[in-house]
């Protein structure tokens, strides 16, 4: 057909060569999805059985970080959120019903806590706070109402390690499904599946992204009908992922290998030389003996990441831990962790008698991939300001 110029701004006849082959995944953005014809047309979500039909499925890009992700922790098939925060919310809302019962970790990443409380609650979920340590204790807490058990390991901040097996054990003889934040072992570090877990999520924003720019959450089923309970929720809550945020996150991959190693070794080495200093109380990085819970990390982990917390003996005020922050050049302050750059935030968790009583003495870092002698210059330019 003979068409005016201002057609050909939208369907235009313009061709450039064919074969071009890149090693980067092509960003496919879109939201409309063609289909060949009338009668092909089809609002389903899954698009590995029934092909593409609408980009808040995911793109090829979308859905290939998706793939990637999976093939690495093992599971059926993984859905992307557009933030690790999301999936949790997520996973959540495709679960659960009013009057069912969920166990979520006294360590689990604040947000979490919050959402449990604040949302679950309100919509008639009931919610038990659990000690992380329990293991197969956690039997006694289950109810014939109960239908998940979170876990985080090693938990936010205080760091315990969970006993994973047990812990599903007990809840798969209730009938109950665990799901585990696996985002500290960036899904590699872990075997999740392999220990039992049914569902896993991670902040990609952490490990896989490494470079504190985008922000982006996994859900990883262990069967089909696990994932389809979660697919169907994801049409309906339409939470979309960015492939440019998905590019990113597929470029993280490609370096997350020796990045970890990096990241890991320098953090061990940082830990052991801060756990002989003498205003130190307790370093709580699960390869350390100190750490709560350190004999099932080495049990049941391949290896340990970058974030780890120090607490302060009991003499030193929270003005003294503050300054200690404050004196770190290269450790920089903020939330968020797992890039490039090392961090220092300090807690509180007096009041919080849930928490292990380390008040205010508790100062969480992340190791980036400085030079590891100039972090060390750093912490003990710190702890001379104390
Ligand atoms: C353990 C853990 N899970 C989930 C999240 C949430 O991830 P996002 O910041 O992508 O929402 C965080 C963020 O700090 C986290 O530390």
């Amino acid at each position: 057909m003979d068409k005016k110029w201002s057609t050909k701004l939208i369907h235009f006849d313009a061709k450039v060569p064919e074969g071009f082959r890149s090693l980067s995944t092509p960003v496919y953005r879109g939201s409309t999805v063609l289909f060949s014809h009338a009668a092909a047309v089809r609002d389903e979500w899954d698009q590995y059985e029934f092909g593409y039909s609408y980009g808040l499925y995911g793109t090829p890009t979308v859905l290939q970080l998706a793939e990637r992700i999976c093939e690495l922790e093992h599971g059926h098939r993984t859905l992307l959120t557009p933030g690790g925060q999301c999936a949790i919310s997520f996973i959540n809302l495709a679960l659960l019903k009013a009057g069912d019962h969920i166990l979520v970790p006294h360590s689990i990443y604040e947000p979490n806590r919050l959402f449990a409380n604040e949302v679950l609650q309100r919509f008639g979920v009931k919610v038990t706070f659990y000690d992380p340590t329990l293991g197969s204790g956690i039997e006694a807490l289950l109810r014939p109402s109960t239908r998940l058990i979170w876990t985080e390991s090693p938990g936010s901040v205080t760091m315990e390690v969970q006993d994973i097996p047990a812990i599903c054990q007990a809840a798969h003889r209730a009938g109950a499904m665990v799901i585990l934040d696996n985002t500290w072992s960036a899904g590699v570090l872990f075997d999740a599946f392999g220990h039992g877990v049914d569902i896993t999520m991670q902040a990609l924003t952490k490990y896989v992204g490494g470079h504190s720019d985008l922000l982006l959450g996994s859900v990883t089923a262990r069967d089909k009908q696990t994932f389809d309970r979660l697919g169907a929720a994801q049409q309906l809550l339409g939470a979309a992922v960015s492939p440019d945020d998905a590019s990113l996150a597929l470029r993280g991959l490609k370096t997350l290998a020796v990045r970890l190693r990096a990241i890991g070794a320098a953090a061990m080495d940082l830990a052991q030389w801060l756990a002989e200093r003498p205003e130190m109380e307790i370093i709580l990085h699960p390869a350390l003996p100190s750490c709560p819970g350190h004999e099932l990390w080495r049990r049941d982990f391949t290896g340990s990441s970058g974030v780890f917390s120090i607490v302060f003996r009991e003499e030193f005020s929270k003005q003294q831990v503050l300054s200690f922050v404050d004196a770190l050049e290269l450790f920089e302050i903020g939330y968020s962790w797992a890039g490039v750059t090392s961090l220092a935030v300090a807690y509180d968790f007096r009041g919080n008698k849930n928490r292990p009583n380390y008040g205010h003495r508790i100062v969480r870092l992340n190791i980036g991939l400085e030079d590891i002698e100039d972090l060390r210059e750093d912490l003990a330019r710190g702890l001379k300001a104390l």
